[in-house]
């Protein structure tokens, strides 16, 4: 990475480039993958099989240019949506990154500045810098929570041109409470700010849990974005969407390259969506994994925080790096998100959950222990 970032140096690189490092989760070649909260159920069969059809009657196609305003996965989103959302509320791109890309090139961009509250997703800075976005960092209570008061207050201080708020927040799980949202579009009403809610993981979310689609009526600064890369097992396909004021499409497509959603990349989602039955069944399991490893890591003497995704953020570990080694070694990665004391774990198969936590009660009650 050094000798990548001298090389880098060499060129005319944009300043605001200079120094940084690429999104690098490892991609190692591990028997169980429990690290960047992909769905581990995989694509059921009765879906592999719609998929391969539909792909294959749009490989007679190819050879045009696909759907430019893929009208179609609009609608099946917006139905999939619900909350009496159209095609004209709905944007989708190669995975919500690129969602999230085209709103900043859109709404941010030099002399703009972006608002995101770690510790986040780690991509908002790198999508804020890639388009020359000033990123601003705003702060949260000591337990990672983030009150409507004061998220409101930072926004009226900071006047930033856009807002992340994820919920569930990605790396530790909790969701927010629609009063946050409120409050912050609220607050953003003097400096127009567009808000994004992050809902990559919303269907993880227990029972109940109300989304930020119902607040979208009347308020055409608000964002929901979402993905197919989750709930769906889709994250190969990439796939992400988002829905908003017809107006806020309306500005997506002054900066979306032509025809970038492919005809394959449409025919999938499609498929999916309408044989989408199997997939939820799936969903269901992974939310009972997720709990358990709640309820296990408490027994262990850890602190999982409650968690509304398919991932489980930790504490409790005096050397959480050690853990994470300790882990690898028995074959099971999961992720380090850098914050002391740690880590981070997708929900896996009953068999991959069961052999994180048979692997992890190895490690702490080994010799050299690493749990505080
Ligand atoms: C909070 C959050 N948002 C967005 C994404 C991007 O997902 P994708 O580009 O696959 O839709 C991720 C991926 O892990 C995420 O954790």
């Amino acid at each position: 990475m050094t000798d990548q970032l001298e090389r880098l140096d060499r060129l005319p690189l944009r300043t605001n480039l200079r120094g940084l490092r690429p999104y690098g989760a490892p991609q190692l070649d591990v028997p169980i993958l429990l690290n960047v909260n992909e769905n581990t159920h995989g694509v059921p069969a009765d879906v592999r099989a719609a998929i391969a059809e539909a792909v294959t009657e749009a490989a007679a196609g190819l050879n045009r240019y696909p759907d430019r305003e893929f009208t179609e996965l609009r609608t099946a989103l917006a139905e999939y949506l619900g909350h009496g959302l159209s095609a004209d509320n709905i944007w989708a791109a190669n995975g919500s990154n690129e969602v999230l890309q085209q709103i900043l090139q859109a709404f941010g961009g030099p002399g703009r500045t972006a608002l995101g509250f770690p510790p986040t997703y780690s991509m908002y800075p790198l999508l804020a810098a890639g388009t020359d976005t000033g990123y601003i960092t705003g702060e949260r209570a000591s337990d990672y929570g983030l009150s409507a008061a004061s998220a409101a207050r930072q926004v009226r201080d900071l006047a930033p041109n856009i807002v992340f708020l994820c919920s569930p927040n990605n790396p530790t799980g909790t969701g927010l409470g629609l009063d946050v949202v409120e409050a912050v579009y609220e607050a953003g009403e003097a400096s127009q700010t567009v808000v994004i809610v992050d809902e990559a993981y919303h269907e993880f979310a227990h029972d109940g849990t109300p989304s930020a689609l119902t607040l979208l009526p009347g308020r055409e600064r608000l964002i929901v974005s979402r993905t197919m890369s989750k709930a769906f097992a889709l994250a190969g396909a990439r796939v992400g969407y988002m829905a908003a004021a017809p107006e806020v499409t309306d500005a997506l497509r002054l900066v979306r390259l032509p025809y970038h959603l492919s005809a394959i990349t449409q025919a999938t989602a499609l498929a999916a969506l309408h044989h989408r039955v199997a997939l939820m069944a799936d969903v269901e399991d992974i939310k009972r994994q997720r709990d358990r490893i709640v309820t296990e890591l408490t027994r262990m003497g850890l602190k999982p925080a409650a968690s509304d995704s398919n991932y489980v953020f930790f504490g409790g570990l005096e050397n959480p790096h050690q853990v994470w080694q300790g882990l690898l070694d028995a074959g099971v990665l999961i992720r380090d998100v850098g914050i002391p004391g740690h880590l981070r774990v997708t929900a896996g198969t009953e068999t991959e959950t069961t052999a994180f936590l048979e692997a992890l009660e190895r490690i702490l009650t080994g010799p050299g222990t690493a749990s505080a």
